[in-house]
């Protein structure tokens, strides 16, 4: 009889996902809040035959090389740039992300973080905890409303969409910036027209990056892509921190070319640009766009049933390519 697969989780995943791939082998997982050490990783890896990963590992050349045995690294995140997924092929190692399980959380993180960020709420929040006196006045902390104004979405997948039809019920406008356009009942469905990405930057009031980061979208928003924004729009990022360049956004903040931003990811994280800091034109949260319970739970168990799938022979539900 043969030995049962060796799976090996990287980091701490919901009990959901780890019941599951108990039911496909033999699992070992981390199981502590930071960050697994390399020497302990690499010696887990040694005996792998799956690996479950988080979207803090790197999966490179080095990885692989600890995992002889590797058949499979699955993700658990639909973004998947922490994994080089052409040395995976190279190597026989089939990859899995969870698409779909965090579109809704994500889009309601977007849509949150506009609202911050027009309507001034961190700074609101940060006067009334640092004790400083105020009293309602007809002039303060007035912000923007949404009603009429256009939201600008570079990346209609499928948070784009679920965004844009939040959007929709704030009376939002909607264009979109994709490599190719959405199908045209979809596009009516959420209101939404495809233009150029100058285009995009020149008329929305608030834009929202919800592309893959890839190397076409690395510092897709630079200084000359915030100069090209209004200086009365937002920027919010609720996709992956390298597509802006931090240190262009802080100077733009800073100078008022642009009136305010949202960030969810950060070009280094869990490092944040230490200009960004200092500014109340910016709302920035941890990295919690799929952050809730019944999130994380789904992604997990997505994650699992690609393991389950591959295990059996059969193809995984969600596998990604180079
Ligand atoms: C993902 O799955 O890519 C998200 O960033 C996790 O929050």
């Amino acid at each position: 009889m043969s030995a049962a697969p060796r799976i090996v989780v990287t980091g701490k995943i919901p009990e959901a996902g780890l019941e599951l791939l108990r039911s496909a082998g033999d699992v070992w997982a981390w199981d502590h809040s930071e960050p697994i050490p390399v020497d302990i990783r690499d010696a887990q890896l040694s005996t792998a035959d799956v690996a479950v990963t988080l979207l803090t590992d790197r999966v490179d050349d080095a990885f692989l090389d600890a995992a002889p045995n590797l058949s499979m690294v699955a993700n658990v995140a639909v973004g998947y740039n922490n994994i080089d997924v052409a040395a995976g092929e190279r190597n026989g190692v089939i990859v899995t992300n969870t698409p779909g399980v965090l579109t809704d959380a994500t889009a309601d993180l977007a849509m949150a973080l506009i609202l911050m960020s027009t309507r001034r709420l961190g700074e609101g929040e940060r006067l009334i905890r640092s004790g400083a006196p105020w009293q309602w006045g007809m002039f303060m902390m007035l912000g923007v409303g949404l009603q009429g104004r256009q939201l600008g979405i570079i990346g209609m997948g499928g948070i784009g969409e679920a965004l844009a039809l939040r959007a929709q019920a704030f009376g939002m406008a909607v264009v979109y910036h994709n490599r190719r356009a959405v199908d045209a009942a979809t596009e009516a469905r959420l209101g939404a027209r495809l233009v150029g990405l100058h285009e995009l930057l020149e008329t929305s009031d608030v834009v929202s990056l919800n592309c893959p980061y890839t190397e076409t979208t690395h510092h897709l928003i630079d200084s000359a892509a915030l100069g090209r924004m209004k200086p009365s729009a937002y920027l919010v990022n609720t996709a992956r921190g390298p597509i802006v360049d931090e240190a262009a956004l802080a100077d733009a903040l800073s100078a008022g070319v642009i009136a305010g931003a949202a960030l969810d990811v950060f070009e280094n994280e869990p490092d944040v640009h230490p200009g960004l800091v200092g500014l109340d034109n910016v709302v920035m949260v941890p990295h919690l766009g799929s952050a809730t319970i019944e999130t994380r739970s789904a992604m997990a168990t997505l994650a699992a049933r690609n393991v389950v799938e591959v295990l059996a022979g059969r193809p995984p539900v969600s596998q990604v390519s180079a």
